[in-house]
């Protein structure tokens, strides 16, 4: 299975998927894009020698459109069987998503359906909660929302900050994402749960 990766910053969640793809593994990474031509998972997903592409959002105003059009064009030359989000912080519209819809994954730093959208730790904290985590699911037309392929948890720790529980979620995204990746890349789309 061929699989492109959409980054915004720094790429860890990419990184560990790249660096998972390996052997018998059922896929390859085949591009790494980003909304951000700065973002330093550009630089890092070159030096693993896989090819990058990067569409700067901020040259396109409120067109989502057709930022999304340009962004289509290294994804659909590259031919992806499989697409995931890795820290890519563009909401996509529905006609993007149609594209690809029952083949693209996201990860999402919390416990879905909790706190779709953004500052999920601090709502985390916020709400009490004595336990947080990550999500990967499919994407769908509406945000945070579609069918669950894994999920990861972890302990609200007292005097937690949302820093110190954002880099405790990290952790369990790195080790979420390649393990839902491989099975779902086998065809198996039954969830992955780690805590
Ligand atoms: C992470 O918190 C992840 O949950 C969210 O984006 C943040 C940065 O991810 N999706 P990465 O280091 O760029 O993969």
């Amino acid at each position: 299975k061929r699989v492109a990766l959409l980054i915004s910053g720094g790429g860890s969640n990419m990184l560990r998927l790249v660096e998972s793809m390996v052997g018998d593994h059922p896929a390859r990474p085949v591009l790494v894009a980003s909304n951000d031509p700065e973002a330093s998972g550009l630089a890092k997903a070159a030096a693993l020698g896989v090819p990058v592409a990067s569409v700067d959002h901020r040259n396109f105003g409120k067109d989502r459109a057709a930022f999304e059009a340009a962004l289509l064009q290294p994804i659909l030359a590259a031919e992806p069987d499989i697409i995931c989000l890795a820290g890519f912080m563009r909401v996509l519209t529905p006609s993007f998503v149609r594209q690809f819809e029952g083949r693209m994954l996201n990860i999402h730093p919390s416990l879905l359906p909790k706190y779709p959208g953004l500052h999920t730790h601090q709502r985390a904290l916020d709400a009490g909660d004595i336990e947080a985590g990550c999500s990967v699911h499919e994407v769908t037309a509406e945000l945070d929302a579609g069918p669950l392929l894994g999920q990861a948890r972890v302990p609200v720790l007292q005097g937690d900050t949302a820093e110190a529980l954002a880099a405790r979620v990290l952790v369990m995204e790195h080790k979420l994402y390649p393990q839902v990746l491989r099975r779902y890349a086998s065809g198996d789309r039954s969830p992955v749960y780690l805590s």
